[in-house]
């Protein structure tokens, strides 16, 4: 079985939604005996911010030779805000991505791409760029799976309500990290039956040939995410507003 993580961000392109380094993530994943993952950056085609708006596909392309040397198999991916704050994603896509705006041309992508991958990232986390009960069945044709994300403890757990719809729609349930900060990152992860290559490990997880392993995060580490999350989010919606009145060239790192 190989040992992967669907889900992760850099400082690479956005350096305030990673903070490590595309080679430190990687040189992690080596170190906690992961064989692959995903670099998944953002693109937001509504934001004001050139950095969100630039191919997120370049760490991949960037980094891919780095993650073979380090015997990581790097997974290409991003994740995009649909229709404006709705983050879909989609992975094993190496064509043009800026022509994605909305859900519809994802389904395109879907019928000329059959080995594209695409999942619904933490659906019911209660920020505004979350699916949602209501997108996430409306749209549910479209998923090939759903993610369950480390954020969670014994006493919390947003991933409860996922589950229950990945069960009722058949659809395979994807251990993810969402990495941002290294801390976040080990905690959850998929196991796949599959060889390592990218197409192998595309199709065993449609056809259901992984396991799930997961443990809740520490009381503290939940919460202390949870602070950092909610400073990181407040900062955001400053920094929208400020680039709205003023310039976003000027709030751009
Ligand atoms: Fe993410």
């Amino acid at each position: 079985m190989l040992k992967v993580d669907f889900h992760m961000h850099t400082n690479y392109l956005q350096p305030r939604e990673g903070r490590h380094s595309p080679k430190a993530i990687i040189d992690e994943a080596k170190e906690c005996g992961f064989d692959a993952i995903a670099i998944t950056e953002h693109y937001i085609p509504a934001s004001p911010f050139k950095m969100f708006r630039q191919d997120p596909l370049k760490t991949y392309r960037d980094f891919k030779d780095y993650a073979k040397k380090a015997g990581i198999l790097l997974i290409p991916g991003f994740e995009v805000s649909l229709e404006k704050w709705k983050d879909v994603v989609v992975l094993n896509y190496a064509g043009d991505v800026f022509h994605i705006k909305t859900f519809n041309d994802l389904r395109e992508i879907k019928k000329k791409h059959k080995g594209v991958l695409i999942f619904a990232p933490h659906p019911f986390f209660l920020q505004k760029n979350c699916l949602g009960k209501k997108t996430l069945i409306k749209e549910i044709g479209l998923f090939d799976a759903i993610e369950y994300c480390h954020f969670y403890s014994t006493l919390i757990n947003r991933n409860k309500p996922a589950e229950l719809i990945a069960k009722k729609y058949n659809k395979p349930l994807i251990g993810t990290s969402d990495t941002h900060k290294l801390y976040q990152f080990n905690h959850t992860y998929t196991l796949v039956d599959s060889k390592k290559d990218v197409n192998s490990i595309i199709s065993a997880v449609k056809e259901g040939k992984i396991v799930l392993k997961t443990e809740p995060l520490s009381l503290k580490l939940f919460l202390y995410i949870m602070f950092m999350s909610i400073i990181m989010g407040a900062r955001k919606v400053l920094l929208l507003t400020l680039a709205k009145i003023f310039s976003p060239q000027m709030f751009e790192p």
